[in-house]
């Protein structure tokens, strides 16, 4: 898994790969929790190509609902119909068979994830936290039944059980009846060799020397109170800048200038002295050089 992993461009560690892995073989749900940006949302993805099926996402938010989830009804087909019906004169149970059918349903992620015909896909319900109590434990009932009942159409049965993956950022804690459905997986952020490597895997055209102090500072400021920690996401954000401004090494003058890149935050920024660029710096170079 580590390899195949590797192959779709993820860098993982055997504990992420071990896993990914047991979800797959155990048919468990996986759920990924971690700091922003530090890979939840890809291992997803990447697990959709490594099983080559479709990805299909449920991307939660707050106030999010059943009828974004699962189902809702086509109005307009239904409005068409009992209009049709009115002219034909039918009558009404007839009628409302003809309104509340299966082709009168739109289906939402979820309901495509469990009537998926050619086979199992990838179902990644992404950001679970920011859904409400309710919608949690609506989730706990289909990942244990993966059936779902439509009141006017009686019980829907998973043609394959979907694949599962879902990512959390802790914005609230999830409750231990999910927990206990999924295998669990913390991602923490990576250690500068890994973060190196990731680097080198996603942004091949930088230089070695470049990964390398890039990742010493990124280690640095997350070793800083920070109001937001940078992720993965703003390294290869920031390797992207620094090779489109075509820079091979890095500068005092160049961190200050392209730190937006990496810090998001306005205190962040102000706390960052000058001095605190070149000490951070100078780690970095000597990290770099006693690597290589
Ligand atoms: N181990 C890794 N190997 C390769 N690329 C990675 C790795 N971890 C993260 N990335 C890359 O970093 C970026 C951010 O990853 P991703 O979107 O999965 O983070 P996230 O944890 O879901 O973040 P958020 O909490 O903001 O949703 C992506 O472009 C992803 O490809
Ligand atoms: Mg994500």
């Amino acid at each position: 898994m580590q390899a195949a992993m590797e192959r779709e461009g993820y860098i993982a560690e055997p504990a992420i790969a071990t896993a990914v892995h047991l979800a797959r073989t155990m048919r468990k749900p996986l759920l990924v929790e971690g700091d922003a940006g530090v890979g939840k949302t890809e291992i997803g993805k990447v697990l959709a190509r490594i099983l080559d099926t479709e990805l299909i996402r449920l991307q939660c938010y707050e106030g999010i609902d059943v009828n974004t989830a699962l189902y809702e009804w086509n109005y307009q087909r239904q409005l068409l119909r009992l209009r049709i019906a009115g002219t034909e004169d039918r009558d009404p149970a007839q009628t409302e068979q003809m309104i509340f059918s299966r082709d009168c349903l739109l289906e939402r992620p979820l309901l495509r994830a469990i009537t998926r015909r050619e086979g199992p896909p990838l179902l990644l319900i992404d950001e679970v936290d920011r859904a409400d109590d309710g919608f949690e434990a609506f989730l706990l009932e289909i990942l244990s039944d993966f059936q779902v009942t439509i009141p006017e159409l009686g019980p829907i049965a998973a043609t394959h059980v979907p694949y599962v993956v879902l990512t959390s950022n802790r914005t609230r804690e999830i409750g231990d009846a999910l927990r206990r459905r999924c295998f669990y997986l913390y991602v923490e952020h990576p250690s500068p060799e890994k973060e190196i490597r990731i680097i080198r895997a996603r942004v091949p055209e930088a230089m070695d020397g470049l990964a390398r102090e890039i990742a010493a500072v990124m280690q640095a400021l997350r070793g800083r109170r920070l109001q937001k920690a940078p992720g993965v996401a703003e390294t290869l954000d920031w390797t992207r800048a620094l090779m489109s401004l075509q820079l091979d090494s890095l500068d005092a003058d160049t961190v200050s200038e392209t730190l937006g890149c990496v810090l998001k935050d306005h205190h962040d920024v102000q706390d960052l002295t000058a001095h605190d660029i070149e000490s951070m710096l100078a780690g970095a170079r000597s990290a770099s050089g006693a690597d290589g």
